[in-house]
């Protein structure tokens, strides 16, 4: 019995020692290199196949990287998106990372951002800001996109022939990049012109009602489509299919992405002609970048994602890639 008690003694003190020096303890998630860092992303929607390959990159790489990631869904509106930041910045984030779903309207939260010392990345889209206003962009050239696109469209149409554009949503940053490239690169084929333009908003159904609408309207003027993304390029062809003409054929069709198995499909059938990359993929580069910047490192401001263009020649060894991920 008394060594019954001496035991439960010793055990109490025990314990007591156990819980002071816990207690005691600093918190080494906070302090050390291993701290978990936490960041908020917000995202344009889910508009594209793309747009969902993007986010599924996003999740992923975070989960790996071990961050904890919260993650929000615009659902295409910039008001969404500026009330996410701001729930960012309650929040005590350690990053701030987003895709604008337009250009301009970001000085505000931007600089409410900076204010708090929270860093913000931009991915995939540019915003129109102030440098000092992000850390970095991470994405492709969409410039440079619409450039080649235009000189593989002049390959497929001997230099001569109109052509329709179907936009991405107005005011982003692709949208206008893409357009502009395209056009700039025109005035190299003096033959070759944009008789239409309309957005489609990279969506699907969009871009079969934009292509069904101009082909109403004078379907004999077009030979050749430049689409901003291939969910449009996908619903256009339904649209030329329904018609009665032949798409990649009778309208040959360049689009932007090289993401889904289903355009690769497309041109493997002859429906579409060419399809210029832009890869979604950019999760794992985001979260390097943020531990380097974590880390003290400098980086780059645009830090440019590599791309292929795709054609008859090369579309089936990239088919099997896709389908094997
Ligand atoms: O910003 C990238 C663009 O957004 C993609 O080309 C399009 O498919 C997406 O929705």
């Amino acid at each position: 019995m008394k060594d019954f008690k001496w035991y439960t003694l010793f055990l109490i003190i025990l314990c007591l020692n156990l819980i002071m020096v816990s207690c005691g303890r600093p918190d080494t998630s906070k302090t050390s290199g291993a701290k978990k860092l936490t960041v908020g992303f917000s995202q344009v929607g889910a508009e594209s196949v793309w747009r969902i390959t993007n986010t599924i990159s996003i999740k992923k790489a975070a989960e790996e990287a071990g961050i904890n990631l919260i993650f929000k869904d615009a659902q295409q509106k910039q008001e969404n998106q500026i009330t996410a930041i701001r729930s960012f910045i309650a929040q005590k984030v350690d990053f701030i990372a987003f895709s604008p779903v337009v250009d301009n309207g970001w000085d505000v939260v931007l600089m409410e951002a900076k204010d708090a010392g929270i860093p913000v990345i931009l991915v995939d889209r540019k915003a129109n800001v102030e440098q000092s206003l992000y850390v970095t962009l991470i994405g492709s050239d969409f410039y440079e996109e619409g450039v080649n696109a235009c000189k593989r469209m002049a390959k497929l149409l001997n230099e001569t022939g109109n052509i329709v554009e179907i936009q991405g949503n107005t005011g982003s940053d692709p949208a206008i990049k893409r357009k502009k490239g395209f056009q700039d690169q025109l005035v190299n084929y003096p033959n070759m012109k944009i008789v239409k333009s309309e957005t489609g908003d990279f969506f699907r159904q969009r871009g079969k009602e934009v292509m069904a609408y101009f082909l109403k309207d004078d379907a004999k003027k077009i030979d050749a489509a430049f689409i901003h993304n291939d969910d449009m390029a996908l619903g256009a062809i339904e649209a030329i299919d329904e018609y009665g003409l032949r798409p990649g054929k009778d309208i040959k069709i360049v689009s932007v992405d090289a993401v889904s198995q289903d355009i690769f499909n497309a041109i493997l059938e002859g429906k579409s002609n060419v399809t210029v990359e832009c890869s979604p993929n950019l999760g794992p580069q985001l979260f390097e970048t943020i531990k380097k910047i974590a880390s003290g490192e400098k980086v780059e401001k645009w830090i440019k994602t590599n791309e292929g263009i795709f054609d008859m020649e090369n579309a089936k060894e990239k088919l099997e890639l896709l389908k094997q991920q």
